[in-house]
């Protein structure tokens, strides 16, 4: 079960934290929005509570061990969910495991960007024969993900491989190229809910079918994610661990901390600092409030890692301004720990000696944690007692809510990401797509070096 610790987001723990009085005046605020988002009942929530998503993952599993790969191709929302849980719930070394150690799971790999040298890496290493392609777009139109589809596409007729022997389309029930292509050449297609955002959607079919690829248990990651729900939705502020994290990062904005930083003590958890990335970033980061004015609203979410960024970025979380909240992600038993041998006796060494890493990680979460409080700079935990799938579907819940509540407090769309379009459209222009000859964008005025 995962616990937060909030204690040093407040006074008297940090100078200048949240005051008694801030928290029960915040309180009632808080509690209005959580009670509105359950009346709203997200695409997010609705998607936990409807089996069909993991029945749609069983009735296709024999078909999916049957390869020793999965491609998963997509990006942003069709992909971050997805690599976090892959990080998280597979060793380092997963694709290096023989089928048999790997218990007849599947290798993944992921298409997102659109590098050229990464992409023909991942192709070098697969044998598409024996490769799965899952093609992930809720709208079915994004250029990358197109792109790479296309590109195995031609992979697999160069090898005389039948398509829909070989990739699988998560996408909209009715809307999108991919559903028209997989209706008129008989693709399996899994659905999206149209009420799903990308950057919301990882316990539907976009996270589950790698999950499962990868022997996940995906009903206990569902289950923690409900669980996780029914916490979420007590009006009682205190006792509700995604109204916390709302409430003290809105408190924490007022005072001008606009910058959250997400920073797990644990590689394999590294990358929910990503996904975490994505979700405030677009749902937050607004230009119009819901009445129509303009605010430019938003938090800057930026990853870190302990405890290799103690020396890189510490220095300027502790010195630097103070425009910042650490989220610290803490695992309390590792799977796996390894014991430092006594080599010398110096005094500079000797004190690491018969100890373990995993004690001189969290020595160092806790020297990190309490020097910037010492300094007046805020944090929170969230403590996974082990790295499991039930704990990462409640951390995917959890801060799913948060946001929306954040969308509430600040009095924003969490949901749409207008301002990303602008950008796609001189993309198409570029790429010569029809209909977008007449994207206009300005050329600068000339200052290269
Ligand atoms: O959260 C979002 O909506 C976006 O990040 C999308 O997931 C991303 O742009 C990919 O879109 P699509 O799934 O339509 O290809």
């Amino acid at each position: 079960m995962l616990r937060f610790d909030f204690s040093f987001m407040f006074e008297p723990n940090v100078k200048g934290g949240i005051t008694e009085e801030e928290f029960e005046e915040c309180k009632p605020l808080v509690a209005k929005a959580v009670d509105a988002v359950v009346k709203s009942r997200p695409g997010f929530v609705k998607v936990i509570l409807d089996r069909s998503h993991m029945d749609a993952i069983e009735d296709i599993n024999q078909w999916v061990l049957s390869f020793n790969n999965l491609v998963v191709i997509g990006i942003g929302g069709s992909s971050l969910g997805a690599v976090a849980l892959v990080n998280a719930l597979t060793p380092p070394d997963w694709n290096y495991l023989s089928k048999q150690e790997r218990k007849g799971y599947l290798r993944i790999f992921f298409l997102e960007n659109v590098d050229p040298d990464q992409t023909a890496a991942v192709l070098d290493e697969i044998d598409p024969r024996e490769t799965l392609f899952a093609v992930i777009s809720k709208s079915g139109s994004t250029a990358e993900c197109l792109a790479h589809y296309q590109i195995v596409r031609g992979l697999l007729q160069i090898r005389g491989l039948k398509p829909s022997n070989h990739i699988v389309f998560i996408t909209d029930p009715k809307k999108g190229f991919l559903r028209k292509i997989a209706s008129e050449e008989k693709i399996l297609a899994l659905e999206i809910p149209p009420d799903l955002g990308g950057r919301f959607s990882v316990l539907s079919p976009v996270g589950l079918l790698p999950a499962s690829a990868i022997g996940v248990d995906v009903k206990a990651l569902i289950d923690g994610a409900r669980d996780a729900y029914v916490k979420c939705s007590d009006l009682k502020v205190e006792a509700n661990p995604a109204a916390m994290i709302a409430l003290c990062h809105y408190l924490h904005k007022k005072k001008g901390r606009t910058i959250t930083v997400m920073m797990p003590y644990s590689n394999r958890l590294y990358s929910l600092a990503d996904w975490f990335r994505q979700l405030w970033a677009e749902s937050l980061g607004k230009k119009y409030s819901l009445s129509g004015e303009v605010v430019n609203e938003g938090l800057t979410p930026v990853k870190a890692l302990g405890v290799v960024d103690q020396h890189s970025q510490l220095q300027l979380y502790m010195e630097g301004p103070d425009d910042k909240t650490i989220t610290f992600i803490e695992v309390e038993k590792f799977d796996r720990d390894v014991l430092i041998p006594s080599i010398h006796t110096e005094e500079e060494i000797s004190y690491l000696g018969g100890k373990k890493l995993a004690d001189l990680l969290k020595s160092e979460l806790i020297g990190t944690e309490r020097s910037l409080a010492a300094n007046g700079r805020p944090s929170m935990r969230v403590i996974f007692p082990t790295i499991n799938a039930y704990d990462i579907g409640q951390f995917f819940m959890y801060y799913e809510f948060a946001t929306a509540l954040m969308g509430q407090l600040l009095n924003i769309n969490p949901y749409d990401q207008p301002g990303v379009e602008l950008g796609k459209q001189i993309t198409y222009s570029l790429m010569g797509r029809k209909n977008y000859e007449h994207i206009q964008f300005p050329e600068p005025v000339k200052r290269v070096v």
